[in-house]
């Protein structure tokens, strides 16, 4: 195994108070956001969009590393420079998302599996040799009444420490992220306790599968009632219980966790990560900082328009963001900063 690889581009993602970006959406769930924002759903559109954000200038300060898509590792500038390479100069490690998406899970109804172990080897070896140096690979876990189950638990933790030993073989730094949705009218107590729950699967699963803990990243929820729950939380609430959660579950060797935002606006995202900072800074045996994808792009998104006028705008928006998040990191984001 490569460790000392692996070791060097995790300290290279969590360096200073950078995250990371993830603009990893699928060709389908990217025609969803340009639907929604009344955008042309075609590959020139998504060109364009991921070329807006890659040439922001200065982005590179905040972020370590950008987490691509199939389509988009192949993709260049208008001018013909391949994204890949302006992402290096720029300071940020290129990555990739491996997985191919969920299906229902058989026999669960209700419950999907994350699909894309065939295979893999060969396309990590490709992505590696284009520059890839970390992927990334999404469970989805759903809570409601009766679910998630041990079956579905149990099978996306298997295939997320499979995924993550392929990796590793292949000098690539897997972040593994266990998604356990905020979708429903489950209170926070509900979350913390399946969120622990499938987080404890995923560690025994990635102990079983000889994975290199130093060699990865834990890319989790935050600790939230559902969204349609009567009896939301406040800031400081959401931030212990998540650290709690994690303190409880994730072993001091993993060396950091990035969070995903999932649906949080960007302004509770980032007030989330900065009071876990203002709490437990220098307390915690790991590092955590973000990789968000809505919560950075989707104010960028919806100045952008796809027009080539608004790119200006819409870039400034992408590094406001990125330094309000890097700010979180510090435990230093304070609301008033968003109408700077
Ligand atoms: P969100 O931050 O929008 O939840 O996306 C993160 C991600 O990478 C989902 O897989």
């Amino acid at each position: 195994m490569k460790t000392k690889e692996l070791i060097n581009t995790v300290s290279q993602l969590f360096a200073g108070d950078k995250g990371l970006l993830a603009m990893d959406e699928s060709t389908a769930t990217c025609n969803k956001r340009f639907e929604e924002a009344g955008i042309p759903q075609t590959i020139e559109y998504r060109r364009a969009y991921r070329e807006m954000i890659v040439t922001t200038p200065g982005f590179g300060k905040y972020i370590s590393g950008a987490i691509l898509y199939d389509e988009t590792i192949y993709q260049a500038t208008k001018d013909g420079k391949l994204f890949i390479d302006i992402l290096k100069e720029a300071g940020i490690v290129p990555g990739i998302k491996v997985d191919e998406g969920t299906m229902d899970l058989a026999g669960f109804p209700g419950e999907k599996i994350t699909m894309g172990l065939d295979g893999l080897k060969d396309r990590l070896a490709k992505y590696y040799e284009l520059g890839a140096r970390f992927a990334k690979w999404r469970a989805v876990i759903t809570i409601g009444s009766v679910i998630p189950t041990r079956g579905c638990i149990e099978a996306n933790m298997h295939a997320l420490a499979r995924y993550a030993a392929m990796c590793q073989e292949a000098g690539i730094v897997p972040i593994v992220e266990p998604e356990v949705l905020m979708d429903g009218a489950h209170n926070l107590k509900k979350c913390f306790d399946v969120t622990q729950k499938v987080q404890h699967v995923l560690f025994d699963q990635l102990f079983a599968q000889n994975v290199n803990l130093q060699g990865v990243i834990l890319k989790p929820n935050m600790v939230l009632p559902g969204s349609s729950s009567p009896k939301q939380a406040d800031i400081d609430t959401v931030a212990e219980a998540t650290v709690t959660c994690l303190l409880e579950s994730v072993p001091a060797a993993v060396p950091g966790i990035a969070f995903l935002s999932g649906g949080q606006s960007p302004e509770t995202a980032t007030a989330h990560l900065n009071a876990m900072h203002v709490k437990y800074r220098g307390k915690l045996p790991w590092a955590l900082t973000f990789s968000f994808a809505r919560a950075i792009q989707q104010p960028a998104l919806d100045v952008w328009k796809g027009k080539d006028e608004n790119v200006k705008a819409a870039q400034q928006l992408l590094l406001k963001r990125a330094s309000l998040d890097d700010a979180a990191r510090r435990g230093q984001y304070n609301p008033a900063m968003e109408k700077e």
